[in-house]
């Protein structure tokens, strides 16, 4: 296992991927950890991330030096590598010539572990201002730019490398094979880490935890709530129960595919709620999108609560929390941000109701997540499902929602995506979705005047929803989906697409 220590670099998550695309398991944790809590940890390696500050600043971030007596090797990163520099009684200045974007590397010592197989030259990623002047005794230098004397350093008997630059970065071509040497040649990991072994550890945890008490889970359809009840299933079997509330704001069949799916084919036990009327009737009239998401969130919890109460004795409640939600939560550097959008879990159930939390994805990637949904056997329509926000169709009927408006989007829905995978794109885009619109335009049908609905198709591209592309989706493709709409949706008779990004849009509409 390797330690990541969080200095606040924004390139943290990354560093994480690339530790465990070589199947070495990792975790990021805040440099406040002791160095007592690390020995427990017994880490084969520690890397020290990249961040903002300057190691000399009043308030910059620090781990405890006693690390660096504990024979465990380092890799600092940027920040990294100049606190431990520090701490090891080196020198760092502001450097005259601060260092952005690519630079030449010139490595100097091809038979540094670090460097073995890298080319004498090879571009590498510099984002830095602060820069290393004088190396702590025992410290050698073993590569360099124009800019950067000291680019690359290391203690090699005690194992401390530093690298000035980013590794985990794709405009540093050779730094995965860097960070792959620091892992296999330097702290001797092994390439055992894979969604096999996680699912034999994580279900030996589940069961351990939850011993012969009860669990309850909340299906949403998508996939990380399905993968985190799989692998529940895989560990306790039918002292799980699942809850899915259906809203009527699904999808075209929505709650029917998920029954076959998870209820008949992998036995999971699940109550299905129906309370459509409910949140139809107190969607009414309303058109304010902060309050759709207020109603839909408060009568969620209420029926969930409900539902949950009915399972006597229940001490765990299962959740599908994924690392990166983890990550910004533990984050000290990350301040609050402004509420855009109000989202909704039951994030406030376990305290009222004395709920233990079980978690078993909290370590893991989205990717990762769909890799040991197919490892536990869901099919892949499950597995690569596009996110769908909690408030459902609501958000995307802009204006008042209602059964019939709803009833064209479905339909709308169903026909935009099943023309999206026919022509090999649902995988590709983060997100692929239809809004309807509270207008109303004139159009001709064979010899009549119609006056309908018009729908907007939103399709993006994006890494993780922070930002996000329009998709640059073939005219061909455009026009089969606009083609279909209009002539099989009774209804609707105009079609538009959405050729926004985020920011500064928003992916959905509302
Ligand atoms: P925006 O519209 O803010 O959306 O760019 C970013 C991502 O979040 C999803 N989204 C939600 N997901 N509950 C959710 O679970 C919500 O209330 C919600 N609102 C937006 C959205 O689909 C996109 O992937």
């Amino acid at each position: 296992m390797i330690l990541i220590i969080d200095f606040g670099s924004q390139f943290n998550q990354l560093i994480a991927r690339r530790v465990r695309e070589c199947r070495v398991y990792c975790q990021i944790v805040p440099p406040t950890i002791t160095a007592g809590e690390i020995q427990s940890l017994a880490p084969e390696g520690i890397i020290l991330s990249g961040g903002p500050a300057s190691i000399y600043e009043k308030n910059s971030p620090k781990i405890d030096p006693a690390i660096f007596s504990m024979g465990i090797p380092v890799l600092g990163i940027c920040y990294g590598m100049q606190f431990m520099v520090g701490a090891l009684g080196g020198e760092v200045a502001r450097s005259n010539k601060r260092e952005y974007g690519f630079a030449h590397l010139r490595v100097r010592s091809q038979t540094d572990a670090l460097f073995q197989g890298i080319d004498g030259e090879t571009p590498c990623w510099m984002s830095h201002g602060d820069a290393i002047v004088k190396l702590p005794r025992g410290f050698k230098i073993t590569a360099s730019t124009a800019n950067t004397a000291i680019a690359a350093t290391v203690h090699a008997k005690k194992r401390f490398y530093g690298l000035q630059f980013h590794p985990e970065v794709e405009h540093t071509p050779k730094g995965k094979a860097m960070l792959h040497n620091f892992l296999f040649r330097v702290c001797g990991c092994s390439a055992s880490w894979t969604m096999t072994s996680f699912a034999r550890d994580a279900v030996a945890d589940i069961q351990a935890t939850v011993g012969d008490k009860k669990l309850i889970m909340g299906l949403s359809g998508g996939v990380d709530s399905s993968v985190t009840a799989a692998l529940i299933h895989k560990a306790i079997g039918k002292q799980q129960t699942c809850i899915f509330v259906d809203n009527g704001l699904l999808r075209k069949e929505e709650a029917k595919k998920l029954k076959v799916v998870l209820k008949q084919h992998l036995k999971l036990n699940i109550r299905f709620v129906n309370v459509q009327t409910l949140f139809l009737k107190a969607l009414a009239g309303v058109e304010d999108p902060e309050k759709k998401r207020k109603i839909i969130g408060k009568i969620f919890m209420d029926v969930f609560e409900a539902e949950a109460k009915k399972i006597r004795d229940a001490e765990f409640l299962g959740q599908g929390t994924l690392y990166p939600d983890v990550i910004e939560s533990q984050s000290a550097f990350g301040g609050p941000t402004a509420v855009i959008k109000s989202h909704h879990n039951v994030g406030g159930l376990p305290k009222k109701m004395k709920l233990k939390l079980v978690e078993p994805l909290k370590y893991l990637f989205k990717d990762e997540v769909r890799r040991l949904g197919k490892t536990l056997k869901l099919p892949d329509e499950l597995v690569w499902r596009q996110p769908f926000p909690g408030p459902g169709l609501a958000i995307r009927i802009i204006g008042q929602v209602t059964g019939k408006r709803l009833g064209i989007l479905r339909d709308v829905d169903a026909i935009l995506l099943e023309e999206i995978r026919a022509g090999g794109f649902y995988r590709k885009l983060w997100q692929s979705f239809a809004v309807l619109l509270p207008l109303k335009s004139v159009g001709i049908m064979g010899d009549h005047r119609t006056y309908e609905n018009i729908v907007a198709i939103r399709a993006v591209t994006s890494k993780d929803a922070m930002t996000a592309d329009w998709a640059k989706l073939p005219h061909k493709l455009l026009g089969q989906i606009s083609n279909r709409i209009i002539n099989e949706v009774r209804g609707v008779n105009r079609v538009v697409y959405d050729i926004s990004s985020k920011p500064p849009s928003t992916i959905e509409w509302e």
